[in-house]
């Protein structure tokens, strides 16, 4: 369960719409723990106003969160159920994708990537996956998931930080940037990072550095009214 939503609404920072996106099947699993779940369903009900909430086993739609079951690699179903549910495409748009991208061809995730920059006239994408996977510990990791049947279908663009750049500028998207999490990771107030280190999976420090430098968060924008998206940085 993505709980971004939540943390969102408990730090009082929603959007005016949170969007989720994930296969059919998934969204169905969610919306059923949605439902079983108070600590769930509540801040949803809480922050929703207006007409009645919609929700069947497929997807969930109130005022200020909905979760739609779709298919990424068909962008005109993906746009036709968000319309549906109220997507206004001409509000400044976040869109985050973690550890999706990868899974698709790169054909597949280009024209997802070109149909939300031509969908969204201000926005900002920003994905978070693997990156240096050619490299021996890349490898590795991609034969670890292949033997629990995960196929990385587009994991010849998680080659390079500026392999990961190239995708976002090649279909539409401006000014990216990219950093590994071992940067993120040394951004970190230091409070938060001797917490960390002081948990146990973290005995193995190179293990752990290693791991961290195999993923990235990668931006771009797309800034038609001037907001100054460009210069957001980390
Ligand atoms: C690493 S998980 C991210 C999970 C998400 N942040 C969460 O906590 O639920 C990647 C997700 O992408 C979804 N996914 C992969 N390919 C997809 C596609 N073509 N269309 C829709 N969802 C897809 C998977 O089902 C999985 O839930």
């Amino acid at each position: 369960m993505d709980t971004l939503f939540w943390r969102l609404k408990d730090e009082n920072l929603l959007p005016r719409k949170y969007f989720e996106v994930d296969f059919p099947m998934i969204v169905a699993r969610k919306i059923h723990n949605i439902k079983s779940k108070p600590p769930l369903s509540k801040p949803i009900m809480e922050s929703h106003s207006g007409d009645s909430l919609l929700i069947d086993s497929h997807s969930l739609d109130s005022s200020r969160y909905s979760i739609v079951g779709a298919d990424l690699r068909f962008s005109s179903d993906l746009e036709e159920k968000l319309k549906k549910h109220s997507l206004d495409v001409h509000l400044p748009t976040l869109l985050v994708a973690e550890c999706v991208l990868v899974y698709m061809t790169p054909q597949q995730s280009a024209s997802l990537l070109k149909w939300a920059a031509s969908t969204f006239p201000v926005a900002m994408v920003i994905n978070y996956e693997q990156v240096n996977m050619r490299d021996r510990f890349g490898q590795i990791m991609i034969e670890n998931l292949q033997r629990r049947q995960c196929n990385l279908a587009g994991v010849e663009l998680c080659t390079s930080l500026e392999s990961q750049k190239e995708r976002l500028l090649e279909n539409g998207w401006e000014n990216a940037r990219a950093i590994d999490m071992m940067k993120v990771y040394s951004f970190l107030p230091q409070a938060d990072v001797k917490r960390i280190e002081a948990l146990e999976f973290l005995d193995e420090k190179e293990l752990f550095e290693q791991l961290m430098q195999h993923y990235c968060i990668c931006w771009a924008s797309k800034d038609s009214s001037n907001l100054g998206l460009a210069n957001i940085d980390f």
